[in-house]
């Protein structure tokens, strides 16, 4: 969402300064260029050329720099963003934006800016917790701001409580979120991520080589575009993204309660998750030792999630993944008509950057009338969007 885009960061002073250099690093990682706007007192913190040289960009500090206005004047920056962020934001800029004052380059080229205004403060406690301050919050939110509420721990001045700045990636993702259109409001999505784990005795369990990656980026975008999301995961070793409700599981068996227990609401389910075919038929109570020279594990059938969802399927949009190491668009099509599916995510996890475990996925999608789309290589992230722009379509072809 971020790529090819026009940030303007505003920095003001606060301790926090430094959290926005690693913010400026996230956003220009994400293809977005960023123009820093530091206050008088930002630059106690941190100086304008640390901005400089990670942004690539000159560093506007001052409302009467000749040199600045005559290169690119402040108010055809703020009207170039696509976004605004201020971070940190200090109580005494959110008080000044909040009342119309815009007595330095920073609260002029907010003023100025029809751009979406991204606020994440940042201060002591009891500044935050003063009512004149969370006044002045709320008229931003009442303009349509966006703020993202500060973190509780330790503070810099020793306190305990609640004023620190969000983490980067959680702004970063904040700032993707406001830049996203919201084409899945009201649409409850449930997206299962992630293997399974099928326990044979107490330290040794069955797998395989899911990271889980593709599902938790589908959470993450679905719930950017708007979407109420349930991520129902195995084991993974990754962040629940902000506003997504993560249930945990270990097993096929247990996926299959949690799915089961939150399908009657889902408007559509997306079924990203590598689930184990088989499991143990008894799981040992004890570890086994290595007495004999072979070891016969027998196996049963778990059940077929998705096979389950599509027979009592109603109304909703039904969506299941592929992983093919041979005649994939075979298998997969038979998949899609098995399981009574809208669409199939087809991937030969054999393909150089495809598959688990990789932040890229070459996919293609099958579709009901037989229409195959086929995707280049791709971030997971831009899978994700692809496939959500589908569910967009197929989403609102079944409402009435
Ligand atoms: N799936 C499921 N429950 C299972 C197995 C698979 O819900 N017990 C879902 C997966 O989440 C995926 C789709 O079914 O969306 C296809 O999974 P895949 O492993 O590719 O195929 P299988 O149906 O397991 O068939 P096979 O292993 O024979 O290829």
């Amino acid at each position: 969402m971020l790529q090819g885009k026009t940030v303007i960061l505003g920095v003001s002073g606060g301790i926090a300064v430094y959290k926005a250099v690693e913010l400026l690093r996230l956003l220009t990682k994400a293809g977005a260029t960023v123009h820093v706007i530091m206050t008088k007192n930002a630059q106690e913190f941190v100086t304008p050329l640390t901005f400089q040289t990670l942004s690539g960009n000159p560093v506007h500090t001052d409302l009467f720099s000749l040199f600045q206005e005559r290169e690119i004047g402040h108010i055809s920056l703020a009207e170039r963003a696509d976004l605004f962020i201020l971070a940190p934001a200090t109580a005494n800029l959110v008080g000044k934006i909040a009342h119309g004052l815009a007595d330095d380059l920073l609260t002029t080229s907010v003023m100025a800016t029809k751009a979406a205004v991204l606020v994440a403060p940042a201060m002591n406690t009891n500044m935050y917790e003063n009512p004149f301050y969370q006044q002045n919050e709320k008229m931003l939110v009442q303009q349509g701001y966006h703020l993202l509420e500060p973190v509780a721990g330790e503070l810099a001045c020793g306190w305990e409580g609640k004023g620190k700045l969000p983490a980067p990636e959680t702004i970063l993702a904040a700032a993707e979120a406001v830049l996203t259109p919201k084409d899945l409001f009201g649409c409850n999505l449930l997206v299962t991520a992630g293997p399974t784990r099928e326990e044979i005795d107490p330290v040794r369990y069955l797998t395989n080589y899911s990271s889980g990656k593709m599902g938790f980026a589908i959470a993450a975008a679905a719930g950017q575009r708007g979407a109420t999301v349930t991520l129902v995961s195995g084991p993974a070793n990754l962040s629940v993204p902000v506003g997504v409700k993560c249930v945990p599981v270990f097993s096929a068996e247990q996926m299959r309660t949690a799915v089961l227990e939150h399908y009657p609401e889902a408007d559509v389910v997306i079924k990203a998750a590598a689930v184990a075919d088989y499991r143990p038929v008894h799981r040992l109570e004890n570890k086994i030792k290595k007495n004999s020279d072979e070891l016969t594990l027998k196996l049963e059938k778990n059940p077929d999630i998705l096979a389950e969802l599509g027979a009592q399927k109603g109304g909703r949009v039904l969506i299941g993944f592929a992983a093919e190491t041979e005649r994939l668009l075979v298998h997969a099509a038979e998949k899609l008509q098995k399981k009574n599916l809208d669409m199939i995510v087809a991937n030969d996890v054999t393909s150089e950057g495809a598959g688990f475990d990789v932040d890229t996925n070459i996919v293609r999608f099958l579709f009901r009338d037989g229409r195959v789309k086929e995707l280049d290589l791709m971030s997971k992230e831009q899978v994700a969007h692809q496939l959500l722009n589908q569910v967009v379509v197929l989403w609102r072809a079944k409402q009435p």
